[in-house]
Order: structure tokens, then sequence, then C-alpha cells
């Protein structure tokens, strides 16, 4: 009796150009913005990330990432039931951008919409993703997380255009006897929407409200650092898990400091959180299908190992998967 989602493939998709502290650090004050590579680094942990050239899109880099995620898993795209695609930069307002993956990688007969939670989508995504396998309504699924953040920010805005990157990640996933995804817990609160949020909307024709990402960063990183030790102990009370049990945590990647933060929460030594804001920055909702790739590849992460994943971001939103590779 299948009773799992189990994933079978991982796959991830940056961006060709990548852009140092110092390259930004120029940039930046080529346009009066004072900052530097030191800064970044030191409150951030971010030495690097990638953005999107213009022939580079949410779609493209998607595409290839799921296309990466069923080759590992030896499958095809005609074969996928589902696509659930987590992004908050959308190539076009529609179709989704599941679509047009789906239209792009030939999996014509999958059912493909997307998520949107921000930070949170991919652990978003992942959750419905596996409600749905449950409930019979597919067999397998891609689960996708992408995003051009790039494209929200305000470069004269020093506070938050140091921190974002470009990339997707994507797993495919199969029901199986085997473990899988052990539980999943989402948690959203909206009257902390204005803490992060990017206000702009396509009106008339034009661009109504604000079309820049803002945000409070103290307040974010004080309340991401809270809820998600909160989330993960509730997870794995609700599941009779003990804390001893985890191997790996791959958060989501906004800052260093914070993964540390709740590593500690969690008693977790640090050689066992997956951490690649370094190289990446903040993807948003890529950052999680992104690190957790890369733990793989690094064979950091193996077949067996207990994982959290867990996103943090605008709505508020947040929530945890824990999940045996
Ligand atoms: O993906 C969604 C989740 N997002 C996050 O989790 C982000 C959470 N927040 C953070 O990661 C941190 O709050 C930041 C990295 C955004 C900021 O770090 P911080 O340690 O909280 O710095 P701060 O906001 O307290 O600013 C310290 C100083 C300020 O100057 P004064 O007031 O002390 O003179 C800022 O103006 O650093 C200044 N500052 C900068 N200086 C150089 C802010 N941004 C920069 C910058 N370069 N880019």
């Amino acid at each position: 009796m299948a009773q799992y989602s189990s994933i079978l493939g991982t796959g991830a998709c940056l961006p060709r150009r990548a852009v140092s502290n110092q390259e930004l650090t120029d940039f930046l004050a080529a346009q009066g913005v004072e900052t530097s590579a030191d800064w970044i680094e030191t409150r951030t942990g971010i030495k690097q990330r990638y953005f999107c050239d213009p022939d580079e899109t949410n779609t493209t880099l998607a595409s290839a990432a799921a296309l990466q995620a069923l080759k590992i898993a030896g499958r095809k795209a005609e074969q996928v039931d589902l696509i659930v695609l987590a992004t908050s930069t959308p190539d076009q307002i529609f179709p989704s951008t599941a679509c047009l993956v789906q239209a792009g990688i030939g999996a014509h007969h999958a059912v493909a919409f997307d998520v949107q939670a921000v930070c949170s989508g991919f652990v978003y995504a992942l959750t419905v993703a596996d409600a749905m396998m449950r409930a019979g309504q597919a067999n397998n699924a891609l689960v996708i997380g992408s995003d051009v953040f790039s494209r929200l920010m305000d470069w004269q805005d020093r506070t938050t255009c140091v921190l974002f990157g470009d990339g997707a990640g994507a797993v495919y996933l199969e029901k199986s006897t085997e473990p899988g995804i052990l539980g999943c817990r989402l948690h959203s609160d909206g009257r902390l929407g204005h803490i992060l949020n990017a206000k702009g909307r396509m009106e008339g024709g034009k661009i109504q409200g604000d079309p820049f990402l803002r945000m409070d960063g103290q307040s974010v990183f004080r309340q991401a650092v809270s809820v998600l030790g909160e989330s993960a102990l509730a997870l794995f009370q609700s599941l009779d898990f003990q804390l001893g049990e985890l191997d790996f945590l791959v958060p989501h990647q906004a800052n260093v400091r914070i993964l540390q933060a709740v590593a500690k929460k969690l008693k977790l030594s640090e050689d066992r959180v997956v951490v690649t804001v370094d190289q990446h920055g903040n993807t948003s909702a890529a950052s999680v299908p992104l690190a957790l790739n890369h733990a793989l590849e690094q064979k950091l992460i193996k077949k067996g190992d207990n994982v959290l994943l867990q996103g943090v971001g605008g709505g508020f939103t947040w929530g945890s998967v824990l999940v045996r590779m």
C-alpha cells in the first residue's frame, strides 16, 4: 500500500551570471549607494548571488530545474501528473508559470498551477503536492520553487538590494511504500504583511503603487528565528519525532545568522545545517530546493536521512516539512 510521497530526484538551475559582493558594491557606488562587500558578508553571510540576463526567465530556470529532477529520477515529462510551482515573480500575470513550464518541458498530462507564499513557497507547494497525492489525485508530482527577485529590487535601497538573487530548484515525488514525506506544518499571519511586501499591481496598463520589495529587516529577522523554532518543535511533537532523530536542517536561505539561531534552538550542530546563502543569496521560493539539491550533490545528505525543510517569508508565512530521503 503506497502511503508516502517520496523524493526520487532533485534539480537546480542558476542564471549564468554570478555577481560577487565587490561587483555589486561597485555597481551600487556608481548609483551613489554606499555599502561594502565586508558589510554584506559580515551581516548576512552572502558572498555572491546570481542575476538573470534578459534571455533568462523564471520559466527557463524552472524548466531546467524540473528536467534535471526528472532525469535524476529516471522519469519522463509525459508521465508527470501534477506540477506545483512556487513563485512570487511569475513571468506573466497569467498563464501561471507552472503552465508555462508544463508546455516548455512537454508534461502534457499534468495538472499545473502556481502557489504564492513568497519565501515559504516551496514548503507550501510541497505540502499541497503531498496532500493531493495522499488524496489520490496524483501518483507523482514535480514541485518547483523559482524566483527572479532581481526584478523587484530598488537599487537605491541598500537594506534590501544586496540580499536577493535569482534561481530555481525542483523535486520529483512519487507515491511509495517507503517513507517519504513524514509530515508538514504550514502557518500564516496576515497581520504581519507590512514587514515584508511588494505592493505594486497592474492596472489601466500601468504599475500602480510601489513596484519594489520593501522589508523591515530587523522585524523579519526576529520573527523568522522565533517562528521557525516553534514550527519545527510543533511538527516533531505531532509526529512523536525526537529532536535527536533529525539528521539535517535545510532552511530558507536568507541570512546565515538566522540559520545559526534556529540551529541553536533545535540543538543541531552547525555541520547539520545546509548553508548555500553564501553562494546564492536569498532566492526566495528557490532557496530550499536549491539547498537540498546542493546537499544531495555534495553527498552531505544521504538516503535514509531525516531532513527538515523550512521556509519563512512575506505574508507573513512559514512552515516545515519533515522528509526521509
Ligand atoms: O526571505 C525573507 C526573509 N528575509 C529575511 O529573513 C531577512 C531578515 N533580516 C536580515 O537578514 C537582517 O535584518 C538584515 C541583513 C536585513 C540587516 O541586518 P541587521 O544586522 O539587522 O542590520 P540593521 O538593519 O540593524 O542595520 C545596521 C546598520 C544600519 O546603520 P546604523 O543605523 O546603525 O547607522 C543600516 O543603515 O547597517 C546599515 N545598513 C547597511 N550598511 C551598509 C543597512 N544595509 C546596509 C548595507 N550596507 N547594505
